[in-house]
């Protein structure tokens, strides 16, 4: 099987000199999701603390079936950022689904995906697409069933508020006239079981965090010194966000491509935000971007939107 499209060029280097040459240094989130990175992640996703993913995966299997009903027959599932296979199999084993496209920048990760799940579902038709969804949204043209976005583990919380709208504006485009998404957002709650969540007792969450560096002396040749960093995730209760830096634990220079970047004591370096919703206010920002609220099932801790495209078009 190939994806439909070639994986975009590796920007890594020039997104880390941009970052760092910043007053306020920071390194997009994207790149922690190498190899490494997606291992430790899978590995959050089972800790104790970490309870969205289990709350979002009780969640699909208790309500697959109201899911089935609004999905309607030979419906094509469109999987963004294609993560672990647990939260599509459930959706794949309820739901009529005629095709499912799964879409991630990472092309061996769509393919070994396709290939495991193409064995048990193989009445579907697996079209994996090679794509950075934040960039290129293309489908391959559908017809038959509506087509489900599918935008699990609260990655929408990933983005800033803005660029969320307009990415969910983009995205109805695609869904229009008859499709909906189905997506898992994270709510807000105490500081102190976020604060848990995000700085896990066994330090997996610390060791993700610090894999960007280990990556980037990987592939890029720096020189960090990995040990020389802490991870630091705390409630921005202003912004309504957990936000996640590196921070620098002492005065230290890094090199990269003959470039140095002094970094002092205690100087952070931001890697992520994970926005935090109420159920109104996820509706509403939804609703700015051009939906409708169609449905939410959700436990109190986490929420399984689905929303369907208005009728007209919202610019983004
Ligand atoms: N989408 C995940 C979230 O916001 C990503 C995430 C979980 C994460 N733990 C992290 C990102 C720690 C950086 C550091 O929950």
């Amino acid at each position: 099987m190939k994806p439909a499209q070639r994986p975009p060029s590796n920007d890594f280097r020039a997104a880390m000199l941009a970052g760092l040459s910043r007053p306020e240094k920071r390194i997009p989130c994207k790149y922690l999701y190498d190899e490494r990175g997606s291992r430790l992640f899978e590995r959050i996703c089972t800790l104790p603390e970490y309870y969205l993913t289990r709350a979002e995966v009780s969640l699909l299997g208790r309500h697959a079936p109201e899911m089935a009903v609004l999905a309607g027959p030979a419906c094509r599932i469109v999987e963004l950022g294609a993560g672990s296979t647990l939260k599509i199999r459930i959706l794949l084993s309820a739901l009529d689904v005629a095709v499912y496209v799964p879409v991630d920048v990472s092309r061996d990760y769509v393919l070994d995906q396709a290939q495991s799940l193409g064995g048990d579902y193989p009445q579907v038709e697996i079209l994996p697409v090679c794509a950075d969804f934040m960039r290129d949204l293309a489908l391959p043209p559908h017809r038959g069933g509506r087509s489900v976005g599918f935008f699990p583990g609260s990655t929408i919380g990933n983005m800033q508020p803005g660029e969320a709208q307009s990415f969910l504006a983009r995205l109805a485009r695609l869904l229009r006239p008859d499709g909906l998404l189905l997506i898992g957002v994270d709510l807000r709650k105490s500081p102190a079981l976020l604060h848990a969540a995000y700085n896990d007792s066994a330090g997996v969450t610390a060791a993700f965090s610090r894999n960007v560096l280990v990556r980037a002396n990987d592939e890029l040749a720096a020189d960090f010194d990995v040990d020389g960093f802490a991870h630091r995730a705390e409630w921005d209760e202003a912004r309504g966000c957990v936000a996640v830096h590196l921070v620098s634990r002492r005065n230290q220079t890094v090199h990269i491509d003959g470039r140095w970047f002094p970094l002092g004591a205690g100087e952070a370096i931001h890697i992520e935000d994970s926005y935090k919703y109420t159920i109104g206010g996820f509706q509403a920002l939804a609703g700015r971007a051009g939906y409708v609220a169609e449905r939410v099932w959700s436990d109190g801790a986490f929420s399984i939107h689905c929303l369907r495209p208005a009728g007209t078009d919202i610019a983004d």
